[in-house]
């Protein structure tokens, strides 16, 4: 394959993405935890800006927030489920929650309109977070258009966002994100007052947001504001991308790109088999002679994310890497591992309908 230019921004990923090199390019630290949760283990959460506070917190069984936001546009895909993950799992270590369900975004940068976000984010990710654990209390989802019945919290939500233009220059806007628009503007400031306003709410109390690494020109540069306004810079964590299954990106707007959460057995199957990339040779003599490439094998890829056991993995690694493992066997691994994660949330999906209401209130 040729490696092509990658571009990571909020509004658009694309090439091949390394991550060593982000790290310079956006002056990002690596993270190093102790936490045993595969994302931390095995560096899919791979960076940070002052995670200290939050280590700390976690540590010492203090207080602290998570925040973080969601785009709804099309399908819940195991991409998605990356960031899920992290929210339960910060949950349980005692984070007070805030999600926010970017609709004012996906207007001004995907023309959809707020009813079809209202009922994406109910029907694919509210619903998809419930199953996977997620507990209404200490746990705030909200609308970007509709912040909360409490005007005192909503006042203060689209004034911190107003606060925030005025200290922030064009020159700014078009060094963070390159091209702008007055759209992409206003979302990008409505997201920096969904990342301050935890500490608004909470005072002292350390907040952290983890985010796909394409999200870290706007947390750059709402921390640069925070301090012009007298507010404190969050932490921040990001992870990696899950490949999409043919290699690059994984695209919600690609359906052969991904796999999502409400997929049956049967599309699960079809879907590994035709379409994900493999680092398999073409003939079985040459595969059994030279061995597979797991590195760039999507289907290894993808379980890198979902055999939590290190040993079972390594030697799935081995065994492809040495001939002995076909690219069929290696996705059936895959194929099985998925439909039984896959199953079992179904199930749960199911009975979280009945909760909607208590994380949302009702129109
Ligand atoms: N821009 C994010 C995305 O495209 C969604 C988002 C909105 C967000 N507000 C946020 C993410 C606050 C993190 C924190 O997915």
């Amino acid at each position: 394959m040729v490696e092509q230019k990658a571009v990571v921004t909020p509004w658009e990923v694309t090439g091949d993405i390394n991550y060593e090199k982000l790290l310079t390019q956006f002056g990002l630290q690596p993270l190093h935890t102790d936490f045993s949760h595969v994302l931390f283990r095995r560096k899919k959460i791979f960076a940070h800006r002052d995670y200290q506070p939050i280590a700390q917190a976690i540590q010492q069984k203090k207080p602290f927030v998570m925040m973080t936001g969601l785009m709804p546009t099309g399908k819940f895909h195991i991409g998605h489920y990356i960031l899920a993950q992290q929210m339960v799992l910060y949950q349980k270590l005692g984070a007070k929650i805030y999600i926010a369900v970017a609709d004012v975004e996906a207007y001004s940068a995907r023309s959809q309109s707020l009813e079809e976000s209202r009922t994406i984010a109910i029907d694919q990710y509210i619903l998809n977070y419930i199953a996977m654990g997620l507990q209404p209390e200490n746990c705030e989802i909200y609308f970007q258009s509709e912040r909360s019945t409490d005007s005192a919290i909503a006042n203060q939500y689209y004034q911190l966002q107003n606060i925030l233009a005025s200290h922030v220059t064009f020159n700014e806007f078009k060094g963070a994100y390159g091209e702008i628009t007055p759209g992409k503007l206003t979302a990008s400031l409505l997201q920096g007052a969904d990342m301050l306003q935890p500490q608004l709410l909470h005072p002292g109390l350390p907040v952290v947001v983890p985010v796909g690494v394409d999200q870290d020109p706007h947390i750059r540069l709402a921390r640069d504001i925070a301090k012009r306004v007298g507010l404190k810079p969050f932490s921040s964590t990001y992870h990696v991308f899950l490949p999409g299954l043919k290699g690059g990106k994984m695209s919600s707007s690609d359906p052969t790109s991904f796999v999502a959460l409400t997929d049956t057995p049967k599309e699960i199957k079809s879907k590994i088999n035709k379409y994900a990339f493999s680092g398999g040779r073409d003939t079985v003599e040459e595969h059994r002679k030279l061995g597979g490439n797991p590195d760039i094998d999507v289907s290894y890829q993808w379980l890198t994310f979902f055999e939590e056991d290190d040993a079972k993995l390594a030697d799935i690694y081995n065994r492809y890497k040495s001939g002995e493992l076909l690219s069929g066997e290696l996705k059936a691994i895959l194929i099985e591992k998925l439909t039984a994660i896959l199953s079992a949330h179904q199930e749960k999906r199911i009975e979280a309908k009945s909760r909607i209401h208590e994380f949302l209130y009702q129109k």
